[in-house]
């Protein structure tokens, strides 16, 4: 009988958590897209490629976020949001053309990386995008593109001091 009774308070409790969490809403938003500043628009992506970016990437790594019903519901809203917000904050296809030549860069090659190694799309986001994932092939073609951007780039003038990566990095601010 004690024990039923505890149960039941527990399960209670944990309603009531839930229900008050729903009131802590994330900021779950997506910035308006200023077309000529996308990656697109700034630098030539095969469409495949630029197809396989938005499907694979886009929902964390742009400013045109899809927000399923689920990202609506405390406390995933909460990992989710947060998920899109640092994943803006490291690359933003919609704001490429705002990156310094160097930092751009430094992103393609981290593009690679990312790919190569299947840290990226985050495994976690998977369960639930099937659609998201990427073949080797498709990885392969990723990588291919980044390095040929880089080529297509030339040689960068020296960065000025101060603006390398692992510097002035800081919460709220874009990584390097
Ligand atoms: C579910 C959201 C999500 C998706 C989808 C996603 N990312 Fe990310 N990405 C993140 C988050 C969060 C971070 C920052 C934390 C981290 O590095 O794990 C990040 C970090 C990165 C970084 C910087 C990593 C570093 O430390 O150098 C790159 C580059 C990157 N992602 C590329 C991609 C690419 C390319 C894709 C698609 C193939 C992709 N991401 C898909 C959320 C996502």
């Amino acid at each position: 009988m004690l024990k039923k009774i505890t149960l039941k308070k527990a399960v209670v409790f944990m309603v009531a958590v839930l229900v008050i969490a729903q009131a802590v809403r994330p900021d779950r938003t997506n910035p308006p897209v200023d077309p000529a500043k996308t990656l697109v628009a700034s630098v030539p992506v095969p469409p495949a490629i630029a197809s396989n970016l938005v499907r694979a990437c886009g929902d964390c790594h742009s400013s045109e976020t899809a927000w399923p019903w689920y990202t609506n519901v405390s406390p995933l809203s909460w990992w989710v949001a947060n998920h899109v917000r640092e994943g803006r904050r490291e690359v933003n296809f919609s704001t490429w053309a705002d990156l310094d030549v160097w930092r751009k860069a430094r992103k393609l090659g981290d593009i690679c990386e990312q790919v190569e190694n299947k840290d990226m799309p985050l495994p976690s986001y998977l369960l639930a995008h099937r659609e998201a994932a990427l073949s080797d092939a498709e990885r392969q073609g990723i990588c291919d593109w980044t390095k040929a951007e880089i080529a297509r780039m030339g040689p960068l003038p020296p960065e000025p001091p101060g603006r390398g990566r692992g510097r002035g990095r800081g919460r709220g601010r874009e990584r390097g």
